[in-house]
């Protein structure tokens, strides 16, 4: 019934126990989890997760914070991936100006690289971007044309106005644990005036947990925790909601199962 469409599963805390994580996330009705990579090591662990286990997909990419590492070998890696049955998407990718140091310029080539990247392999996009909305959008109306594959701003933390902006641009918005924390008004927000056929739900996992288990690890289980607070905002049952949720998933991430 759910669908969990970003999470890190070959994260050390959580890449252990993953049989265990798997039966979990099966129990408690998560149907399908979307592996995120940060770089071509771990696009290559979720390729092997999706390889072992039928409710796993993956994307594949280069994360902004881990851009020191990128170079011709790593693209080729990552690139080498976005063929295969079960990856979904180009992900995740952007700007993260948070952590310093960082270096703008190859964060900014990094990402627009990895747009060209989806476009030339006909897949969406999983957009990370963190203190850095005005670039991000600045680099996706750039590249407006390598967007027609779609796609999703993860974990979106912005304003009613980004969101306006993003929407307009025809991108998906997906919520996280966040969006259930008790100082979520702004997101709250944000998560009404989101048409309900552009949300979507997501753990970014192991980090994040929603309300009540924060503090907790995180795993993709406690996605319907998000998806329950969106279907709190739009007024709707659970189900529906979530219903809601994977045929966006599907429209958007189209080799999914
Ligand atoms: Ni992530």
């Amino acid at each position: 019934m759910f669908i969990d469409t970003h999470c890190h599963l070959h994260d050390p805390k959580l890449i252990g126990d993953i049989d265990f994580h798997v039966q979990e996330l099966l129990r408690d009705g998560v149907d399908i989890a979307i592996n995120s990579a940060c770089c071509a090591l771990t696009s290559k662990m979720g390729c092997d997760l999706a390889e072992k286990y039928p409710s796993i997909y993956f994307m594949t990419g280069c994360h902004p914070s881990d851009v020191s590492g990128f170079n011709r070998e790593e693209f080729d890696k990552i690139a080498s991936l976005t063929s295969h049955e079960k990856c979904v998407a180009v992900g995740e990718i952007g700007l993260d100006y948070h952590w310093e140091p960082f270096d703008k310029v190859k964060q900014q080539e990094c990402f627009a690289e990895q747009i060209e990247l989806a476009f030339s392999s006909k897949l969406p996009i999983c957009i990370h971007s963190r203190d850095a909305t005005a670039d991000t959008l600045k680099i996706l109306k750039e590249n407006k044309a390598k967007l027609q594959y779609g796609a999703v701003m993860h974990c979106f933390s912005g304003s009613k106005e980004t969101a306006r902006e993003v929407l307009n641009m025809g991108l998906y918005i997906s919520f996280a644990g966040p969006l259930t924390f008790k100082n979520a008004n702004n997101l709250i927000d944000v998560a009404k005036y989101v048409p309900e056929d552009m949300c979507l739900t997501e753990t970014d996992c192991p980090y994040l947990t929603p309300h009540p288990f924060r503090g907790k690890l995180n795993s993709p289980k406690n996605v319907w925790l998000v998806t329950a607070k969106l279907a709190e905002l739009k007024g709707l049952s659970i189900e529906v909601m979530a219903e809601k949720v994977m045929q966006n998933a599907k429209r958007l991430f189209y080799k999914l199962k």
